[in-house]
């Protein structure tokens, strides 16, 4: 086993160049959301894989002014869901979390592939909803845009994003979001108290 690595390097690129879309492809990442966890195993989940010129040329107009680098997806793959697809305990809603967690494995294993597997979320929901044919009900909660990674950047990124390109955007450090024992014991200095 090794998870580690493939965490390490999943990235989300932004210069892409096409690859095949293969039905394998297809099969192989939705066997992983299939074995992900959810709450009593609810499954809440629902992807379509685009892969069509056409369906993916009408998807582009729906994005934000940012992710124009998106044009040159080789697949989209739109993921939704809706609330009662999934548990609701009190104010816990459980579907966007079991969702984002079988999206994780999915994109890790495109990752395992040698694909770029990037989220967004800069895309116009109910226009694109409209073209995809996903019932109003429903949340599009991102679209995954697949490609393999270019050498060469995309003319579209801004200076930032040709940044991001090579070094991975800047992380908060553990203090600010782990703790030990309680909510306000600093983990970094709660070291030795227990
Ligand atoms: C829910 C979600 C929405 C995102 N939306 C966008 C987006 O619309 N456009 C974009 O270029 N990147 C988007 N990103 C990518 C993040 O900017 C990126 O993951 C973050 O900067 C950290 O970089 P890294 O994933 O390479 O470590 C999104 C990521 C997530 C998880």
């Amino acid at each position: 086993m090794n998870v580690k690595e493939t965490i390490e390097k999943r990235r989300a690129l932004r210069s892409l160049d096409p690859v095949e879309i293969s039905d394998e492809l297809v099969l192989d990442l939705a066997e992983v959301v299939k074995i992900a966890p959810s709450c009593a195993n609810k499954q809440p989940w629902n992807l379509i894989f685009i892969r069509e010129k056409r369906i993916l040329e009408k998807l582009f107009i729906t994005l934000s002014a940012g992710n124009k680098w998106v044009k040159r997806a080789s697949m989209i793959i739109a993921v939704f869901s809706k609330p009662e697809n999934d548990c609701i305990i009190g104010e816990r809603l459980y579907y966007l979390f079991d969702t984002g967690m079988a999206t994780a494995f999915l994109i890790l294993r495109a990752t395992e592939l040698g694909l770029v597997a990037h989220p967004i979320a800069g895309f116009k929901e109910s226009q694109s909803k409209e073209i995809l044919g996903i019932p109003n009900e429903m949340r599009l909660i991102t679209l995954v845009v697949i490609g393999k990674h270019s050498k060469d950047f995309n003319p579209v990124l801004s200076d930032a994003m040709k940044l991001g390109e090579n070094q991975r955007p800047p992380r908060k450090s553990l203090d600010e979001y782990v703790f030990i024992n309680h909510f306000d014991n600093e983990f970094l200095t709660s070291k030795g108290k227990e």
